[in-house]
């Protein structure tokens, strides 16, 4: 492994090698968050989900044959694309049996709202505690009980000014946060409204811009950090235009439940075969478009920011 660009995207490729793209975001975000540097201990994790992305983020690895895909259902035409049923929200113990991961904390709380995710979580052993609540009601949590407090799911939020003010409550004076806020530009590029004129439109964007509930101005983040008593220390851009389109149009997210399903009449030994090679190809691909600074973004063209607060002392 030569760096550390291939060597991130090699993990997020093993789990998410059916949607690529999405192994090439969640990449580019990790590289920016550079949590690998930020201690276990006293360690929170707001809408965890599974709990690969930020096991991974934080320097964890998988084995070659562990993916995001195991339990995913392969519904009708007519129920995929209506978005009304979550395919990853579903989780088997019998398809991740064969996998055991070492124990080591990584994460000391994570907290989501889907059981199955979290059940999920569970597997990869690197959480102290794994907590299945809402972030719209009060948090479960005492106060100045956190160093760092790590997000990319606030603006799922439906109670925002609450949750700010909870995230503060729970953080020590001295403590740090990272959140991932997707900003107001972003549904510009968003197939939603690419193909408004297009009833089509809604098989594409599967009820997706309806989780974006709170889908702002990042200035208006900077303003409400602040106003909770935030001081924001940097705000990194992210997710140029380039790569929104490539992750709504060339996701292959509308294939992955075939896909998944055509990976499980593999024998195992075929599967590590076609995996490794799918790795390859990407890793060859977004490695090129990589090096060429197709990725970079600068602030005015940021459809992510990444912010870094702390609470003052
Ligand atoms: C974009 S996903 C990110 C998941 C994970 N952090 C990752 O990077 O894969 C958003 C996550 O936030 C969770 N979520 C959404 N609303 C929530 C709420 N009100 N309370 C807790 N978790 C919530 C969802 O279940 C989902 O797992």
């Amino acid at each position: 492994m030569t760096n550390k660009f291939d060597s991130f995207l090699t993990e997020y490729l093993k789990a998410y090698w059916l949607r690529p793209v999405s192994a090439l975001v969640r990449t580019l975000e990790a590289m920016e968050l550079r949590l690998y540097d930020i201690p276990a201990a006293g360690s929170l994790e707001l809408g965890c989900g599974d709990g690969v992305n930020s096991y991974i983020a934080k320097g964890g690895t998988l084995p070659l044959l562990f993916d995001a895909f195991r339990s995913m259902p392969l519904p009708t035409a007519e129920q995929f694309f209506s978005g009304t049923l979550d395919v990853y929200n579903s989780f088997k113990d019998d398809a991740y049996s064969n996998f055991t991961f070492a124990p080591k904390v990584l994460w000391e709380t994570a907290l989501d709202h889907k059981q199955a995710l979290l059940d999920k979580a569970h597997l990869l052993n690197c959480h102290q505690q794994l907590i299945c609540h809402s972030f719209n009601a009060p948090l479960p949590l005492a106060s100045e009980s956190f160093n760092f407090i790590f997000s990319n799911s606030l603006y799922w939020a439906t109670n925002r000014e609450l949750l700010v003010k909870e995230i503060f409550r729970v953080l020590r004076p001295g403590g740090k946060c990272k959140f991932v806020i997707i900003n107001k530009t972003f549904a510009d590029f968003m197939t939603w409204n690419v193909l408004k004129a297009h009833e089509f439109r809604k098989y594409l964007d599967m009820g997706r811009h309806e989780h974006y509930a709170s889908l702002l101005e990042w200035s208006v983040w900077a303003n409400e950090f602040t106003d909770a008593g935030f001081a924001v220390d940097k705000i990194i851009p992210e997710f140029n235009r380039s790569l929104v389109h490539m992750q709504e149009f060339h996701d292959l997210r509308e294939i992955s439940p075939l896909t998944a399903q055509m990976t499980r009449g593999l024998s195992e030994e075929a599967l590590r075969e076609v995996k490794t090679k799918w790795i390859e190809y990407f890793l060859y691909l977004f490695g090129a478009m990589y090096r060429e600074g197709y990725f970079k973004t600068e602030m005015d063209e940021a459809n992510y920011v990444i912010f870094e607060l702390s609470r003052p002392a």
